[in-house]
C-alpha cells in the first residue's frame, strides 16, 4: 500500500444514498446562472448594507434524513479535525472529500505564523485528492465545532466549483449534520475558465 493509500478512506456505499459518480464539472453544470437584473430604478437604497441581520449565522435546520453515506463522510471529516493545525484562530476544521469512485480523502486546516497562508481544510483535502491523481468528485463534508453550519469560505467555492464542479456539500458539527447544500447554490454565479475567452 503506497502512503497516500494510507491516508485514504473508503466510505461504505449503502445503495441509493450516494449520488453517482459522474463528472459534475461537465458544460451544463458550469453553465452560470442568469444574473438576476435589477432594472433601473429598483437600485437598493444608498446605506451600510452590514446591517445586524447580515451578520447572523444562516439560520438552517439541520436535513431531516442525513443518508447512511453522509454521516460516514461526516466522520472522516470529524476525523481529519483532529489533526487541524489551528494554532492562533483555535477554529479547528475538518474536511472530507469523496471521489466518484468512494474514495475519501481528509484534510484540516493549517495555519501559519504569518496568518495569511493559512490553508482551510477544504482546500487541504482537495490539493491532496488532486495531487494523488483524483479528478472526479461527489461530495465534500466540512465539520466545525459551532452550532450553525460552517460553510467553506469564498475562497475555497471557488476552487472546489472549479475542480469538483456542482457536487454537494455536507456540513456538520461534532453532534450531527448541520445543513447540505450543492455548491452552485452556495456559488451561485461563478468566474470559471470558460469566461476566460
Ligand atoms: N476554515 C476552514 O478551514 N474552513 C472553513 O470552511 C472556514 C474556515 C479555517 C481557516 C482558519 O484556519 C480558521 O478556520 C479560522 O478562519
Amino acid at each position: 500500500m503506497s502512503g497516500s493509500d494510507r491516508r485514504t478512506n473508503k466510505v461504505p456505499d449503502r445503495k441509493g444514498d450516494r449520488r453517482s459518480g459522474v463528472d459534475r464539472r461537465g458544460s451544463g453544470a458550469h453553465r452560470p446562472t442568469a444574473e438576476a437584473g435589477e432594472a433601473p430604478g429598483e437600485r437598493r437604497k444608498g446605506g451600510d448594507r452590514r446591517d445586524d441581520a447580515a451578520w447572523q449565522p444562516v439560520s438552517i435546520e439541520a436535513p431531516a434524513s442525513a443518508s447512511d453515506s453522509d454521516l460516514a463522510l461526516l466522520a472522516a471529516a470529524t476525523d481529519a479535525r483532529t489533526r487541524a493545525q489551528a494554532h492562533y484562530s483555535h477554529f479547528q476544521v475538518g474536511a472530507a472529500l469523496e471521489t466518484a469512485d468512494g474514495v475519501v480523502i481528509g484534510g484540516c486546516n493549517v495555519e501559519n505564523a504569518t496568518y495569511g497562508l493559512t490553508l482551510c481544510a477544504e482546500r487541504v483535502a482537495l490539493v491532496k485528492a488532486l495531487s494523488d491523481g483524483h479528478s472526479i468528485f461527489t461530495r465534500i463534508a466540512v465539520v466545525a465545532d459551532t452550532e450553525a453550519p460552517t460553510p467553506p469560505c469564498g475562497p475555497c467555492r471557488q476552487l472546489l466549483w472549479e475542480y469538483c464542479g456542482d457536487i454537494d456539500i455536507i456540513l456538520g458539527n461534532l453532534n450531527g449534520p448541520t445543513g447540505s447544500f450543492r455548491l452552485s447554490a452556495l456559488l451561485p454565479m461563478p468566474f470559471d475558465r470558460r469566461l476566460l475567452g
